[in-house]
């Protein structure tokens, strides 16, 4: 397995596999990996002939008071669980080499950035979309890996796609849980004993409304409400938002039979204790 911080030697390396005939996937990662990173990676070695990870911390997608700092890191722990995948090319750069010191070129969007996850951090979504497109152009992969439990992510990530006309396929693969419900995260880590039991509400809310929509409900407040009732009989929960959209364009529904491609996306942000993790389902009508 490669290991490479240098944008020139992992483009040359992407490349001569390409000039192969190699078929590359590619999986974005800020390291810390865990059951959730691992289902991509094997997602992208089924399909590929070649595949490239990217361990990245990326500072331009965290706030000023947000835990880049803080943001787990155990490089050697990622590279072993690369190995063990099967992976091929480990990209690990720095900062530096990933944003010169006059850095000035972002890539953003309109729509489906301002809901969500894109009220409480207004500028996250230009951080990973601009992050995102240079590791496209530094590993140009033809297919790249994200998962649906940052859902909006990966809707944003679709769009930045077509609108930009990328030569690359998005691949979107299923939530990975703990046996216990709780989705697989770096930040679960952050978590203590109370605050880690306390963090299964998140799970069991979206289950009491996907159980609702399931029954027939289409009145979102009603959905929503439910959920809320949830997580808010958790005394470690502070709810950031719960709410519905149109998997599409990630606009709030009112009716769930609204959503233009008939898939409606149910989300939560909630604060357990300081910890702030999300979860969602996508279901489709
Ligand atoms: O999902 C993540 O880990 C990050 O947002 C990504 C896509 C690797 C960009 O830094």
């Amino acid at each position: 397995m490669i290991i490479s911080g240098s944008i020139e030697e992992t483009r040359n390396q992407v490349k001569e596999w390409k000039r192969q005939g190699c078929r590359v996937g590619l999986v974005p990662t800020m390291g810390y990996l865990h059951e959730g990173h691992k289902s991509l990676m094997e997602a992208a070695k089924r399909e590929n002939d070649k595949v490239a990870v990217s361990v990245f911390v990326n500072p331009i997608q965290f706030g000023p008071n947000e835990d880049f700092a803080s943001y787990p890191r155990d490089f050697g722990q990622d590279a072993a669980l690369c190995e063990s995948v099967g992976v091929d090319l480990v990209f690990h750069p720095e900062a530096e080499e990933m944003y010169d010191e006059d850095f000035c070129t972002y890539v953003d969007m309109d729509g489906l950035t301002k809901e969500l996850c894109g009220k409480s951090r207004p500028t996250h979504f230009r951080g990973v979309q601009t992050v995102v497109s240079k590791l496209f152009h530094i590993i140009p992969a033809d297919r790249a890996y994200f998962g649906q439990k940052d859902a909006q992510q990966l809707a944003v990530i679709k769009k930045m796609v077509r609108d930009m006309s990328m030569d690359i396929e998005i691949v979107g693969c299923p939530i990975v849980r703990e046996p216990d419900g709780l989705a697989k995260s770096s930040r679960n880590t952050y978590l203590n004993a109370e605050e880690r039991q306390a963090a299964l509400v998140l799970s069991r809310s979206l289950a009491e409304g996907r159980k609702l929509a399931k029954a027939g409900e289409r009145n979102a407040s009603r959905v929503k409400d439910a959920i809320t009732g949830v997580i808010e009989s958790e005394k470690f929960a502070r709810i950031d938002y719960v709410e519905i959209v149109d998997f599409a364009d990630i606009t709030p529904l009112a009716d769930l039979d609204h959503a233009k491609n008939g898939e409606i996306l149910c989300a939560v942000a909630v604060y357990i204790g300081k910890t702030r993790l999300i979860d969602n389902f996508i279901m489709k009508l």
